[in-house]
């Protein structure tokens, strides 16, 4: 069975106008147990409404979205400590340590303050940052904030972790350190991942399996990265992203086509 079922998903807004504006339109996808799914498209097709759905936040207009045999709508709290989201911001508690911050989702669940010190503490040395567990948020760097975020999304043994676009503030070094790590993570303690980006080469390093999304949200094409790179090579399996994203060839989107690499 799978873990997340999109089936024939539409989400609209209605614009001042009163014009139908689609975020998504016939979106349907299907995660397995275990795999590491990177999400790529352009801004604006479609991602986070993709991302926001799966999580409850919002709900279908037409179509239906399963996630572990729940709606994640109607059932938001029969999921509750089975997602962990990372956001771009870190969204830490800035009157709480380190150490506070990861432990938080543990604590909500009432778990006695001695082992949820502890399993927060595991999670942060498993993250390098065991030496700064009793900092405020405000004294960490961008880089240490994600981190934190990444420990307290693990912390709560959840059986998804979700990340939408959560290293594209940080330079591109420490992002590229977080990604490894966060793959590593998600291998290591047999996760299931879900990774939103729009950079093509951060999902080519991130992901089993790449889904590429075109506005209105939908999934235009999808690739085994292991398999995708055997058969066309890294350029091969960039160019081929990059022109399912809906990218027309023209000066000006050739230009963003290098943003999309970083
Ligand atoms: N709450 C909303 N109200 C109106 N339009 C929205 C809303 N949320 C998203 N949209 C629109 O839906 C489209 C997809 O947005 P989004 O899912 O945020 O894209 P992405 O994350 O890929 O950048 C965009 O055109 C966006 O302006
Ligand atoms: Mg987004």
């Amino acid at each position: 069975m799978s873990i997340v079922k999109f089936s024939g998903v539409g989400k609209h807004f209605e614009r001042d106008n009163s014009d139908l504006h689609f975020a998504a339109k016939d979106l349907s996808l299907q995660i397995e147990k275990g795999e590491l799914i990177a999400v790529v498209g352009k801004t604006g097709c479609g991602k986070s409404t993709m991302f926001n759905l799966l999580i409850g936040l919002i709900e279908p207009t037409v179509g239906t979205v399963e996630v572990l045999g729940k709606d994640p709508f109607k059932e938001f709290h029969a999921l509750s400590g089975k997602l962990s989201v990372v956001f771009q911001n870190d969204r830490l508690l800035p009157w709480r340590t380190a150490l506070e911050n990861v432990a938080y989702g543990l604590e909500l669940r009432k778990m006695p303050k001695k082992e949820r010190l502890a399993i927060g503490l595991d999670w942060l040395k498993r993250l390098g940052l065991d030496m700064h567990a009793h900092q405020w948020p405000h004294a960490l760097s961008g880089g240490m904030r994600q981190r934190v975020s990444i420990a307290r999304a693990f912390a709560t043994d959840p059986e998804i972790l979700l990340c939408d676009e959560p290293f594209s503030a940080l330079d591109e070094l420490t992002g590229a350190k977080l990604r490894q790590e966060f793959r590593r993570l998600v291998k290591e303690t047999h996760k299931t991942g879900v990774f939103v980006t729009h950079s093509i080469r951060e999902a080519i390093e991130i992901g089993d399996r790449i889904m590429v999304f075109r506005a209105p949200g939908h999934v235009a094409d999808e690739f085994n990265v292991k398999e995708a790179l055997q058969e066309l090579g890294e350029e091969g399996l960039k160019q081929k992203i990059l022109h399912e994203m809906g990218n027309d060839g023209s000066p000006r989107e050739l230009g963003a086509a290098e943003e999309l690499y970083k």
